[in-house]
């Protein structure tokens, strides 16, 4: 099993606080947790608890108030070339089609476009857009947008995928799909997946770990393994074993007043 690999990310203690005009905003208490190589783990919490606060640090955008974040044996000091980002938006640029869009992190990071169009194509494919390639983003359905912005994610074949609640704007059953599609593209590239979503059973679905956050400022409540076999099907979503531990999660959020009971 993957998820018994060593730890490919490490936060040790890693706080941060906001300077504004109004003065400071404690976004994140100090939090330390690791991420096994291959591991794909959700972060779950209310919003505002400082998730996209977490993801950002972690992808080297924002920089830390305290605490030290290593990724790869390299301490994280900007963006890492072993990472892909994918937002809750697809940010596709209307103008360029769809294979465009997927090789525009290879033009942004210098690499040669001419040895990354096979690797470019190959995830199309494999996320069922090789017939899409030459259209524009206006063409797709936002289910197919959000597939587009994860092949520009793994193109350069990072180590490291981070999603920051990348299925938040689809509607329920697009949703789903694009949750078995993930399961797929991860048990097909073994990438290391850092998944933020508000969405109980969608972390639980798709992870081996669930981290969950308390509310702002955030720090981990807990964290829960998910002992359940891939792959994984929706059925799954059904059984006493599931329920039982979205109970479990959920729990933390009622005891804080932060969902209703
Ligand atoms: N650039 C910023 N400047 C000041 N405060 C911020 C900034 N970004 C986020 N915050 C604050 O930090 C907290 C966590 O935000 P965020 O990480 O976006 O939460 P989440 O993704 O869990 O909804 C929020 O209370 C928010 O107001
Ligand atoms: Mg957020």
């Amino acid at each position: 099993m993957s998820a018994a690999g060593q730890a490919l990310i490490r936060l040790d203690r890693v706080a941060k606080t906001y300077v504004t005009a109004d003065g400071p905003v404690e976004s994140l208490k100090p939090l330390s947790f690791e991420i096994r190589e291959g591991e794909f783990m959700s972060v779950v919490g209310p919003s505002g608890c400082g998730k996209s606060t977490l993801l950002k640090l972690v992808a080297g955008l924002l920089p830390a108030s305290a605490g030290e974040i290593v990724l790869n044996g390299e301490r994280v000091a900007g963006p890492p070339d072993d990472v892909g980002i994918v937002f809750q938006s697809p940010v596709l640029l209307a103008w360029r089609s769809v294979i465009d869009n997927v090789m525009l992190q290879i033009e942004l990071r210098g690499l040669d476009p001419r040895a990354y169009l096979d690797k470019a194509k190959a995830l199309l494919d494999m996320v069922g857009l090789g017939d899409f390639q030459r259209k524009f983003p206006w063409q797709l359905s936002g289910g197919m947008q959000q597939r587009a912005s994860i092949c520009r994610a793994l193109v350069h074949n990072p180590a490291v995928l981070l999603m920051d609640e990348p299925f938040g704007a689809l509607d329920a059953m697009t949703r789903e799909k694009m949750n078995l599609e993930l399961q797929r593209i991860w048990s097909e590239t073994k990438k290391t997946v850092l998944f933020i979503t508000h969405s109980i059973p969608e972390s639980i679905f798709l992870s081996d770990r669930v981290l969950v956050m308390s509310e702002r400022p955030g720090r981990v409540a807990a964290i829960y393994d998910v002992p359940l076999a891939r792959p994984r099907r929706l059925s799954l979503m059904g059984t006493p074993e599931f329920a039982t531990l979205a109970q479990t999660i959920r729990g933390h959020f009622y005891a804080q007043g932060a969902l209703d009971a």
